[in-house]
């Protein structure tokens, strides 16, 4: 039998090159191994959107899926919905939040990242964001998904998920399968700042669906080596993340970038270049694709529909399952 997979994605807009060579590849690449379902989970967004700007998380959807179904994700093969569409989620959730234990949910290194981001503290920070780990959880084994490909970032959450899915086979029996992470080669992508991993929220990123221009502008803006002042001074690209970009968009031209930087053949502006060009070739199939799926009115909204009613039938067996098991089931 095929393994099933899971994954979800937060409804911050369009992607960017961290979340494409993170996650959405391996998204494309596993259809043909896997059965699939592929998740815009917008009520994790509601951990750092709240009030009017939650009007922005309907938009945010449609740009990132139409990302995703431009990078390949096939609907006909592939189960792709919105998290709130399936309610069971939410009660499954409450449901796990009675086996986990605060202290596996506090030692999170995600969590206490996310604190500071916010500028929170332990105290004022939100319930739901403690739980954040369970929602995700909940998220997973709802469709006893086997494998979750996701980045780096991810592996406390699926390590936590883990734990959980144990502590409940243990109370209540064997139900849901322990769900393992899968990675890709570039499980972090690091952003045009040369250190942090690529996000919107840095505003270090590159997206997918830029015009050249935009894309060509926006690399121009990164961070190379700090010690190559002039022109003629050799670059080091083993510290460069431009040269890192490379290797994903460059990979043929890799020992050449590298002899004309170590010699200055190049000069940064020169190797920027490049590595826009090479992005804007490698994306322009993705990028045209892109805009036929825009203008097909009513398209994302058929897919979406169809993705919920396929999830909702596996979430409602599963669900029926559990509260059988816990003895709160209504027959
Ligand atoms: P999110 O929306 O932050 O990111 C989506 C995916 O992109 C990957 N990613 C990166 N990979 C490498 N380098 C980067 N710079 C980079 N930035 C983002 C992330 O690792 C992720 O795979 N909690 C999840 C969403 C989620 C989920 C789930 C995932 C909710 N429920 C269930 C898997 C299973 C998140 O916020 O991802």
């Amino acid at each position: 039998m095929r393994g099933r997979i899971f994954s979800g994605m937060r409804p911050s807009g369009r992607l960017h090159l961290g979340n494409y060579l993170g996650a959405l590849q391996n998204w494309v690449d596993l259809q043909s191994d896997y059965e699939c379902i592929y998740s815009a989970v917008d009520v994790h967004a509601l951990t750092d959107m709240q009030g009017d700007v939650t009007k922005e998380i309907k938009p945010n959807i449609n740009e990132m899926v139409l990302d995703w179904l431009a990078a390949g994700v096939d609907p006909d093969s592939s189960i792709v919905f919105v998290q709130s569409h399936v309610r069971e989620v939410m009660i499954l959730h409450s449901i796990l939040s009675m086996v986990t234990p605060m202290g596996w949910l506090m030692r999170v290194p995600t969590f206490k990242e996310k604190v500071r981001q916010m500028h929170e503290t332990e105290e004022t920070v939100s319930y739901g964001l403690v739980g954040y780990p369970v929602l995700m959880t909940s998220d997973i084994i709802l469709y006893k998904a086997d494998t979750v490909p996701v980045g780096e970032d991810q592996l406390p959450h699926i390590e936590l998920a883990r734990e959980i899915v144990r502590r409940f086979n243990n109370l209540y029996g064997e139900t849901f399968p322990e769900p393992q992470a899968k990675v890709t080669n570039n499980p972090v992508i690091l952003g045009l700042d040369g250190k942090n991993k690529m996000s919107k929220s840095l505003q270090n990123h590159v997206e997918l669906a830029y015009s050249e221009e935009e894309t060509i502008a926006r690399i121009r803006t990164a961070f190379t080596d700090p010690e190559r002042l002039k022109r003629s001074d050799p670059g080091r690209p083993e510290i460069c993340n431009i040269y890192t970009l490379q290797k994903y968009f460059n990979s043929d031209k890799l020992d050449e970038i590298y002899r004309r930087c170590t010699s200055a053949d190049i000069g940064c502006v020169e190797d920027k270049q490049m590595l826009a060009d090479s992005i804007n070739e490698k994306l322009a199939d993705f990028r045209e694709r892109r805009r036929e799926l825009a203008d097909r009115t009513d398209y994302l909204e058929q897919v979406l529909g169809d993705g919920a009613a396929k999830a909702r039938l596996i979430a409602q067996e599963t669900l029926s399952e559990v509260l059988d098991r816990m003895n709160l089931s209504v027959r």
